[in-house]
């Protein structure tokens, strides 16, 4: 009998894992310290039940919802990942090709290994940047200048990485970039290169660049000069999350950079019921942090969340078999979203309510 080839996302991996080398594998899988929330992410999502409704008529379904104004065929969208030529050579290009043809939204990261413009002509959807806030403010705005007048549609602020998190894998594989492969977007300026001199590359380079010195009030300044909508990632606390709604944020993504940052800080979805009851409607929240299953996206949009983000499958997908294997990625998330949601008796995402999921500890709702 012929191998059915991979029947979930988490397959990818495996595939993943025998198609990259040690160090861009180590890089893409691996987390920060002991890797414990990087852990609980995926675990999670496993531990809430679904109470799923009878006799609902699912005979029609649509998965379709809004982000930032803009029509997604599902509410999954490309988290923002860095260097995606290491894991296929079109790197980014067939990532955006995929993703735009499932017909959802990528976030493009700042860590690019492919020129935002090229992206954008290979884009037939929505785009938006992830942005580092450096140290030298004209860079940042060129940047965002530069970002702008390419086509990308919303600004992505990653606030939780003020330095980079120990990642012991990288500084155990002195993590550099392969020969050829740089840093495309960071600066309006041209290509920078990442290079060990001894540790993890990376670390050195966002040391070099990034500005930890980055408050609340330089969200004003980022206003001024941008009109694009302004999304904060990485936010993990309710006051965090009401303050960015009080600056003017248009979104926030509940995430902990896929548990590559302060180990130990929560599970994302631990902490998103209490976030999205916080906010209280006054924006978009997203979420992203070990989503691997249609289920998973069921369960965050029952607790409030307006969509989720996935990181790692979508590397791993591209691993696999470059803008192919994600465009199977997103067949299968959205197979699973399809099918999860006619299990659970709903017949679009505004079926999905919070009655659906029984966290743990809790009595159920419905
Ligand atoms: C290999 C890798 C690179 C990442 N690069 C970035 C980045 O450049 N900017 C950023 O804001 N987040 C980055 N992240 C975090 C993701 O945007 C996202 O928060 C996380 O991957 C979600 O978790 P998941 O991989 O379990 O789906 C990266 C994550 C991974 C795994």
């Amino acid at each position: 009998m012929s191998d059915p080839g991979p029947t979930s996302v988490r397959d990818f991996e495996a595939i993943a894992m025998t198609s990259v080398g040690r160090m861009a594998f180590d890089y893409y899988a691996g987390g920060s310290d002991d890797e414990i929330t990087l852990f609980e992410n995926t675990a999670a999502w496993g531990r809430a039940r679904l109470l799923y409704r009878v006799l609902a008529d699912v005979a029609e379904r649509s998965t379709r919802c809004t982000v930032l104004g803009h029509e997604l065929s599902m509410p999954v969208m490309a988290a923002p990942t860095a260097f995606h030529r290491m894991a296929h050579d079109e790197g980014e290009l067939a990532t955006v090709r995929a993703t735009n043809g499932a017909g959802t939204a990528m976030i493009l990261s700042s860590l690019s290994t492919v020129d935002v413009e090229e992206v954008l002509e290979a884009a037939t959807g929505p785009v938006f940047f992830q942005l580092y806030l450096y140290r030298d403010r004209q860079i940042s705005r060129e940047l965002i200048e530069r970002v702008t007048a390419a086509g990308c549609s919303a600004i992505i602020l990653t606030v939780d990485t003020p330095l980079l998190g120990n990642r012991e894998r990288d500084v155990r594989n002195r993590f550099q970039l392969p020969e050829g492969i740089s840093v495309r977007n960071l600066t309006a300026r041209g290509p920078l290169e990442c290079t060990s001199d001894g540790g993890s590359g990376l670390a050195r380079f966002v040391q070099d660049h990034q500005d930890p010195g980055l408050r609340w009030e330089h969200l004003a300044w980022l206003r001024e000069i941008s009109d694009l909508p302004i999304v904060l990632k990485g936010i993990c606390r309710r006051d965090d999350a009401t303050r960015a709604f009080d600056e003017g944020a248009s979104a926030i993504v509940v995430s902990n950079h896929g548990g590559r940052q302060l180990d130990t800080s929560p599970a994302t979805f631990d902490v998103l019921p209490g976030i999205c009851e916080a906010v209280a409607g006054r924006g978009e929240v997203w979420v992203d942090g070990g989503i691997r299953r249609g289920t998973d996206v069921i369960k965050a949009l029952a607790c409030g969340a307006t969509a989720t983000l996935i990181g790692r499958p979508v590397l791993w997908g591209l691993a696999a078999d470059g803008q192919q294997g994600v465009e199977q990625v997103w067949k299968i998330m959205a197979e699973e979203l399809d099918l999860a949601m006619a299990l659970a008796g709903c017949r679009d995402v505004h079926e999905i309510t919070r009655d659906l999921v029984q966290l743990v500890g809790e009595q159920p709702g419905a």
